[in-house]
């Protein structure tokens, strides 16, 4: 962690670049079936931030079959990831492939770390530790636009997750 440095939320780069141009790895940890623990990671490109509750936050929307759901659900805290686009092939493994059923950091070569416990991925060029204070799920009924219904044909709707963004970290470039 010593290779980054943290900035003001209000620094933070063009937010629909980064979350759905860039992508970015949401990363949780939990207990696995075994109950062991375990870290897992995922693509996402829906989401943003901004202000809520006068606190900077993160949203993010995770379908429910996806085990990062199953892992976040479990953690006060989770990370979002921002890498360079040299990581653009580890993230559509991370995007399309389930934790579980492979390992993806084995798989894509990406490492698991932790900030104060907290899982994040070491080769990220940016990661936003995020503490959750609202999760709740999207309702059919609140939808005021029935065409957005196309997403869920198969009811799976999102547990939206709002977060206080506690640490903003960017990569210092003089640690390279
Ligand atoms: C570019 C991209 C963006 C994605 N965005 C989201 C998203 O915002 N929310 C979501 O639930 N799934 C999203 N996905 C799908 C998950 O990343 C994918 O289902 C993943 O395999 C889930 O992994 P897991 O089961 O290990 O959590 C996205 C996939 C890609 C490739």
């Amino acid at each position: 962690m010593d290779r980054f440095c943290a900035i003001a939320p209000e620094e933070l780069e063009n937010v629909f670049r980064l979350v759905g141009k860039d992508w970015m790895l949401i990363t949780a940890r939990g207990k696995n079936e075994n109950g062991d623990d375990v870290i897992n990671t995922m693509t996402a490109s829906w989401g943003g931030m901004g202000v809520l509750w006068s606190k900077p936050v993160a949203f993010c929307f995770i379908r429910p079959q996806r085990y990062t759901h199953t892992l976040t659900e479990q953690s006060e805290r989770f990370s979002l990831s921002f890498f360079s686009e040299e990581y653009r092939g580890a993230l559509r493994l991370c995007g399309t492939k389930s934790g579980r059923e492979i390992d993806k950091f084995a798989a894509t070569g990406l490492t698991p770390a932790t900030v104060e416990g907290t899982p994040y991925v070491k080769e990220a060029r940016l990661v936003l530790i995020c503490r959750k204070l609202y999760a709740d799920t999207l309702k059919a009924a609140s939808f005021l636009d029935h065409t957005l219904l196309e997403n869920y044909k198969d009811g799976d709707f999102h547990t939206v997750y709002v977060a206080e963004i506690e640490k903003a970290l960017l990569l210092s470039t003089s640690a390279d």
